[in-house]
């Protein structure tokens, strides 16, 4: 088949997985996996995380780079298109629906915690934490996200400056991408390197890598499987929209697997960047969504040329955080160019529209409304639950169904193309056997039926 997107195509291979690795690297891993590392105990918590991500993760992947190119469309479009193609229920559609509010429903809060983000560029640029103790740094983020006007105003800006990008077509990014996340690495290293001075390194790396199960239960694993969708953009369309244009060649395993490793690594240097700093200064790991907002000015403010380290952070992380807001909107606005004619421009702004609204709720949660709980949780911990824990995994679950149970075998290895025959069995096999069931093990021990 030799389809192409009518939204366009990547230049390139590179370009792919420029784009894919922009849309995967995120707040993901700079912001939610140390803070949910600390909130779970560490160690055991990273190990089935990144079993979760090399066992589950990759191979399903690599199924929805495969459904995005087969079917060249939106992503609702694709599944209606390919379950016509292998003569199935048309409801698989409802895939791609449920996709699409997964994303609306992760861009309104993504965009207030990027927005926390860009407040703090300015923060730092303006040398506001120089020679500030831990405390005084906890007050300062303390005080910023009690005022909703402020929340509010970033998150307005950050969704503006997305929904730029989103109009302007998938090649706008590409050109960025390849600067900006090759310069993310090096400051990370550069900040790993900073804390390897700070003295409580050993016990970072300790806490991150010595698994200890006392202090895991079934949630966690339920967190930790939820996180490695979330942090490779599984599960909900963004991949898939994004492999409709994906040229034909490009072979997809290899693709997947360089995407995964990249992603893997900016969490970890993440981690290895944070903790010792949370160590040293006796802070608590399981502080919850502050945590890297608490931890890094304090470097920031101590380290020789802190304020310009620290605003090079905090622009790429804001960076980061565009290139992976980008790929959730997507999927919404190719289905309203394909199936309302709308011009990409409009289908933005209604789109841009009803997220940014959202958002809102989760700008309160952090302040007027941080009372109102449901099941214990604000309204940004239930978005959060609901999508990254429950969404996602139930997106992907069906992604690795339809692409082992419900597409021909001819199709699918056609469509991959792995040089070995090996590797399409491996594969195979993952996401008919492992995937599925790994899920659903996860799933029912953590509503403790098993
Ligand atoms: N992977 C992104 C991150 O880690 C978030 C994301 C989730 C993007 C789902 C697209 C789809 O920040």
């Amino acid at each position: 088949m030799n389809k192409v997107s009518q939204h366009g195509q990547w230049s390139s291979r590179l370009a792919f997985v420029l784009a894919a690795t922009g849309s995967a690297v995120g707040l993901g891993n700079i912001w939610k996996f140390p803070y949910i590392t600390g909130e779970n105990g560490g160690g055991a918590f990273v190990l089935v995380y990144l079993l979760c991500i090399f066992a589950i993760g990759v191979p399903i992947m690599a199924a929805e780079i495969m459904l995005g190119r087969r079917g060249r469309k939106s992503p609702i479009n694709t599944m209606r298109d390919l379950a016509k193609e292998a003569g199935a229920n048309p409801f698989w559609k409802t895939l791609g629906w449920v996709g699409v509010v997964a994303g609306f429903l992760i861009l309104s809060y993504y965009s207030v915690i990027a927005g926390w983000a860009m407040a703090y560029v300015v923060r730092v640029a303006s040398g506001m934490f120089e020679g500030v103790t831990a405390d005084g740094v906890g007050s300062i983020f303390g005080q910023f996200v009690a005022d909703p006007e402020k929340l509010l105003a970033w998150h307005s800006l950050f969704m503006i400056l997305t929904m730029l990008v989103v109009a302007r077509g998938v090649k706008g990014l590409e050109r960025a991408v390849k600067f900006l996340m090759p310069a993310l690495l090096l400051l990370l290293v550069l900040l790993v390197g900073y804390a390897m001075d700070q003295g409580a390194f050993r016990q970072a790396v300790n806490f991150l890598f010595s698994p200890d199960f006392s202090k895991l239960n079934s949630e966690g694993v339920l967190t930790a499987m939820g996180h490695a969708f979330f942090t490779l953009s599984l599960g909900m369309g963004s991949i898939m929209v994004y492999g409709a244009y994906l040229p034909s060649k490009v072979s997809i395993g290899s693709t997947a697997v360089i995407i995964a490793l990249a992603d893997t690594a900016v969490a970890l240097l993440a981690g290895l960047a944070i903790f010792p700093i949370v160590f040293i200064h006796g802070l608590e790991p399981g502080s919850g969504p502050g945590l890297i907002f608490q931890t890094l000015p304090i470097a920031f403010g101590q380290m020789e040329y802190g304020a310009f380290f620290g605003t090079m952070f905090f622009v790429l992380l804001v960076f980061a955080a565009w290139s992976s807001s980008i790929s959730l909107i997507e999927p919404a606005v190719a289905w309203l160019v394909e199936n309302r004619k709308m011009s990409r421009m409009r289908a933005c702004i209604w789109s841009g529209l009803v997220t940014w609204l959202v958002g809102i709720g989760t700008v309160l949660s952090f302040n007027i409304t941080s009372d109102i709980k449901f099941f214990d949780k604000t309204f940004f911990d239930v978005l959060d639950y609901l999508t990254a824990n429950i969404m996602l995994p139930l997106g992907g679950l069906s992604i690795a169904v339809f692409a082992g149970w419900v597409m021909t075998k001819e199709v699918t290895k056609e469509e991959l193309n792995f040089n070995k025959p090996a590797v399409f069995k491996a594969w195979l096999f993952l996401v008919k056997y492992v995937s599925p069931v790994a899920v659903v093990i996860v799933f029912l021990k953590a509503v403790n039926l098993i």
